[in-house]
């Protein structure tokens, strides 16, 4: 049996910021931030919102687009790596929002990948037989860990979030594959280092701003070309597929010149290519879901079609998942 996607959404916060913005707190320009990342503006959540939030507009726009109750639901699987809190997890605040009684669930730690690592969880969940109607939720609410007095972080990200609902497939389509991989070598190349159980918050941490998200731009821009190629063109393979037979390529959106040059190295034209970090910045978890839910809301999948999404993160967490479309409406 294999799990299929039967419903996709999304939600990002109200609130914009744009490039010009951003240029009044931190020593930049609109310019340099297009050219170099393909960001011209991002979604910021309000005050007082946070990821349970963007969650649970998801959580309720993916019941009612499939008619089911919040008591169908069986697993709720988010992941974040700005939960609202440390304890209780995001997925039990959800659960509760909704009202979804017969539901279980967590959070998952895997970054940009989360989405990724959530879905072939999920998946496999489903495929056991045991579950019939599982959510998976990919959200970040990045401007709480960013530091917005360092110019090399605080232009790339945004607030956002995307799901899906899981069901067992009737016709034999839905997710064909998958290969996920973790490199903890690279843990100190994109992380947060204060604010967990190693060097808990106290003064001297958060005036050292050391529980905002650090990165070595440069390291982590190789990995995730590479990262994401490698594992993209190992699916095709494995699949006896090449990029021409994808319908739709949906690369994480950490930087449009990180996705032309995966795609490139793929052979996926570029008209096959899900680019909408122009208007999201890297929602983290939330920008491979976001981008499907876009996707299916103008009719770009019919039944039949290949779709291919691929992931790089903080970890190193990286992963690519082959799903044939089931279109359920
Ligand atoms: C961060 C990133 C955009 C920087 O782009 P780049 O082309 O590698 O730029 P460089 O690191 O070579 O920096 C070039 C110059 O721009 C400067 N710079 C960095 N950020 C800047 C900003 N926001 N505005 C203006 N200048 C900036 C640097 O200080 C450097 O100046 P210098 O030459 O005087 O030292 C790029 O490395 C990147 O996208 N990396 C991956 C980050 C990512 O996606 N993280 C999440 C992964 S899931």
């Amino acid at each position: 049996m294999k799990a299929t996607i039967t419903t996709t959404a999304h939600y990002v916060p109200e609130k914009v910021l744009t490039n010009i913005e951003i240029a009044k707190l931190v020593d930049t320009s609109d310019e340099w931030i297009r050219s170099r990342t393909g960001i011209a503006q991002r979604h910021i959540v309000a005050e007082n919102e946070a990821t349970s939030d963007m969650c649970t507009e998801v959580a309720k726009q993916l019941l009612e687009k499939r008619d089911l109750s919040p008591n169908d639901i069986d697993i709720i699987i988010v992941g974040t790596v700005t939960p609202d809190h440390f304890t209780p997890s995001t997925a039990a605040i959800i659960q509760d929002n909704i009202g979804a009684a017969n539901a279980w669930g967590f959070d998952l730690s895997a970054a940009c990948s989360g989405f990724i690592f959530g879905l072939e969880t999920g998946a496999k969940f489903i495929e056991s037989g045991t579950y019939q109607h599982i959510m998976v939720i990919g959200a970040d609410t990045m401007t709480s860990i960013l530091d917005f007095t360092d110019r090399e972080t605080c232009v790339l990200f945004g607030d956002g979030a995307g799901g899906v609902i899981l069901e067992p497939s009737q016709s034999g389509g839905g997710i064909l594959d998958s290969i996920l991989h973790t490199d903890g070598s690279g843990g100190t190349s994109l992380w947060v280092p204060a604010g967990g159980s190693r060097h808990p918050a106290t003064i001297d941490t958060i005036n050292e701003h050391s529980h905002y998200i650090k990165q070595d731009g440069k390291r982590v821009f190789k990995f995730a070309v590479k990262g994401m190629a490698d594992v993209t063109q190992q699916i095709l393979k494995n699949n006896n597929l090449t990029g021409e037979k994808i319908k739709l390529f949906i690369p994480h959106q950490a930087n449009k010149r990180i996705i032309d040059a995966t795609a490139k190295r793929c052979g996926i034209s570029n008209d096959k290519v899900l680019i909408n970090i122009e208007w999201y910045g890297n929602t983290t978890a939330g920008t491979i879901p976001i981008g499907l839910s876009e996707a299916v809301e103008k009719g770009e999948l019919i039944d039949g079609d290949f779709l291919l999404l691929a992931s790089f993160g903080a970890g190193f967490t990286w992963g690519s998942i082959l799903i044939k479309w089931e279109s359920h409406l």
